[in-house]
């Protein structure tokens, strides 16, 4: 989705700092981008179709005024192709501010007929240059600042956004505000920031404040001031943000999406083993910043059912999650799409604890799931990666997964966070329920401190090499079919949609039991199966298909623990032995490994895939 970057300093340039940011911001996607810089009267704006670089390369060429105040942005077209005429930021006919927008202003046409009826003239076919033009006229009404003028515009508007602006008039004004999409905001002595996310501002301040829904700021260096839409004075927190910068960076690696799958022995530590009590053979929830995270015996003894929403691969984690909270805790727990949850007026158990999973926290359609959930009684509780999220602070309870930024589109070491924190919620409600007794706590942590060399395991060199021979081998199948069973179902799921994401091959993922029930009419000569296998409960069943896919001339390969289905397939990944609450952890990491070998070898964009934005922040 787009990404919108900002800064007013006391002196200096601005110009660099907002590349920069925008450059950081370049994986949530995009077709387009641009500057507009502040001139004292005006504006000068800069934009074009295609990569920051082609946008560098022009201001290189002919470059722009020094200037103390600007905002950058880059697009995802969804109003009008990626044209340089469509990319943000936008003018008023009066070129006297400038403004850029992430999301949809729905009532745009009627917006754009009232302004073209008043003698303003377009050049673009975006729904953001009418809300430009608004400013502008209620600039020409004497709004007697920016703020208020975005103010009023935005009585007028219908949609969802994250905005910003600026104009350099008498004084440098920069605004920003938010409906929907997020939008934060940091203040030093030396400038004022804000971006779409808390990468770009962590260069400047790890000091952070998250606009609310329905929010308008206003920045100048040093200070901010929060208003709500109709001028309201609010106090908004700021969050401190333990990420570093360099945790933005690729470090030796060539893609992000790599850099993530070999921090996920960091990830696994970061996330549980600092929860670990072993003296009580149980584990805390909270955070440093978060407390207990909301998590009161009082709550965990008082919730009868689970509801879990989330989209795409958190999604998977909460199917994973499923398993869990049922198998550990005794709780029976719903898991829905967050997107069909939020639209089919579910009915609700009374003491349902409505558990939204989610990377960025950001997701529209998780978001609007929790918040019907709340509406209609349950207790909203998250999973979730980034502390100041909006999704964390709209919930009661809270795991946080301190996976760290995750910038691969495809995403790999939240994922395997989620699991994680899903597991420590499990043993938590296990244990304050007395399902789980003191030496079964213990037992169950211990086994998390097992996962680690395991990982690393699975990350060596050999191991490494042995998943890009398969990748080879298989490079040109005519599709793949990923089976699992039981837990490992959803990380079947998970392979499919990575190998799609990002190798763009048609990949599919079920429950090893429903091959035979229509899925088994593709098998044949050239198309691939991973069955992932672990030893367990249902590893008999899913080997059982080894046999079904090779007898019909189709090609598996199996990734797991299990010895006699690796035995029988043409291809093992063979995955170190763990208990099987935890054999999802490491058997998703051969199949990271299989998609990103795949994807390279097909030479495809792996931290940029086609068609896809890191975060959805709109429906
Ligand atoms: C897949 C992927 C997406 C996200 C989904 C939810 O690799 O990254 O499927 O998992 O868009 O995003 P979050 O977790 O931020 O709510």
């Amino acid at each position: 989705m787009c990404g919108i970057v900002g800064a007013v300093l006391t002196e200096g340039s601005v110009l660099e700092g907002l590349l920069g940011g925008l450059r950081v911001l370049e994986y949530r996607g995009y077709d387009s981008a641009g500057v507009a810089l502040g001139l004292e009267g005006g504006v000068s704006i800069r934009r074009k179709a295609g990569r920051i670089e082609k946008l560098e390369d022009d201001l290189r060429a002919v470059p722009l005024a020094d200037s103390p105040i600007g905002i950058g942005h880059t697009r995802w077209a969804t109003h009008g192709p990626p044209t340089d005429e469509n990319a943000h930021p936008h003018t008023d006919n009066q070129r006297r501010l400038a403004l850029v927008h992430n999301g949809i202003i729905e009532n745009h046409s009627e917006l754009r007929a009232e302004l073209e009826a008043e003698g303003v003239t377009f050049s673009s076919g975006t729904d953001t240059e009418a809300l430009a033009h608004l400013l502008g006229r209620e600039l020409d009404r004497s709004a007697p600042s920016l703020a208020e003028a975005l103010r009023r515009a935005l009585r007028l508007v219908h949609g969802y956004y994250a905005v910003a602006a600026m104009r350099f008039g008498d004084e440098k004004e920069l605004v920003c505000a938010r409906q929907g999409p997020p939008i934060c905001v940091g203040v030093t002595p030396e400038g004022s920031y804000l971006g779409s996310d808390v990468l770009a501002l962590i260069p400047h301040t790890r000091d952070i404040v998250f606009l609310e829904d329905g929010d308008v700021c206003e920045l100048a260096p040093g200070r901010m001031e929060v208003t709500r839409i109709d001028g309201s004075v609010v106090q908004r927190a700021s969050h401190h943000v333990s990420w570093e910068e360099a945790d933005a960076g690729k470090g030796v690696y060539p893609h992000y999406m790599l850099k993530e799958i070999h921090e996920q022995p960091d990830v696994l530590a970061r996330t549980a083993f600092s929860r670990i009590d072993e003296a009580r053979g149980d584990v805390n929830l909270g955070h440093d910043e978060l407390g207990d995270g909301g998590w009161s015996d009082a709550l965990l003894q008082s919730i009868d059912r689970v509801q879990v929403a989330a989209c795409g691969t958190a999604l998977h984690a909460g199917y994973i999650a499923r398993y869990l909270i049922e198998g550990l805790a005794r709780i029976p727990v719903d898991v829905d799409y967050a997107s069909e949850f939020r639209y089919r007026d579910p009915v609700l158990a009374p003491n349902t604890l409505a558990l939204a999973i989610s990377q960025s926290g950001e997701t529209a359609d998780t978001l609007a799931a929790q918040r019907l959930a709340r509406e209609k009684g349950c207790t909203p509780a998250a999973i979730c990666n980034v502390a100041g999220s909006t999704l964390v602070r709209e919930s009661d309870a809270v795991v946080l997964t301190n996976a760290g930024p995750e910038i691969g589109v495809a995403s790999t070491k939240a994922f395997v966070a989620q699991v994680i924190a899903a597991y420590l919620l499990a043993v938590r409600l296990g244990r304050a329920r007395g399902v789980i007794d003191r030496v079964q706590g213990l037992e169950l942590v211990r086994e998390l401190r097992l996962l680690r060399p395991s990982l690393e395991r699975l990350l060596s060199e050999d191991h490494v090499a042995e998943i890009k021979a398969v990748a080879g081998r298989h490079l040109n199948a005519k599709g793949f079919m990923f089976l699992g069973r039981g837990i490992n179902y959803p990380v079947a799921l998970e392979g499919a949609l990575k190998l799609k994401e990002i190798s763009y091959m048609h990949a599919e993922g079920y429950p090893a039991g429903e091959m035979k029930h229509g899925p088994i009419a593709l098998i044949e000569p050239g198309m691939s199966t991973v069955v992932v296998n672990s030893r367990g409960l249902v590893a008999d069943k899913a080997r059982s298909n080894v046999e079904q896919v090779r007898a019909r001339g189709g090609q598996v390969i199996c990734v797991g623990s299990d010895p006699e289905s690796l035995a029988l397939a043409d291809e093992a990944i063979e995955v170190p032995r763990s208990s099987e609450w935890l054999s999802p952890v490491l058997n998703v990491i051969p199949l990271q490994l299989l998609s990103y070998e795949i994807a390279r070898l097909r030479g495809c964009d792996i931290d940029k895939p086609r068609n896809l934005a890191k975060s959805v922040t709109v429906e």
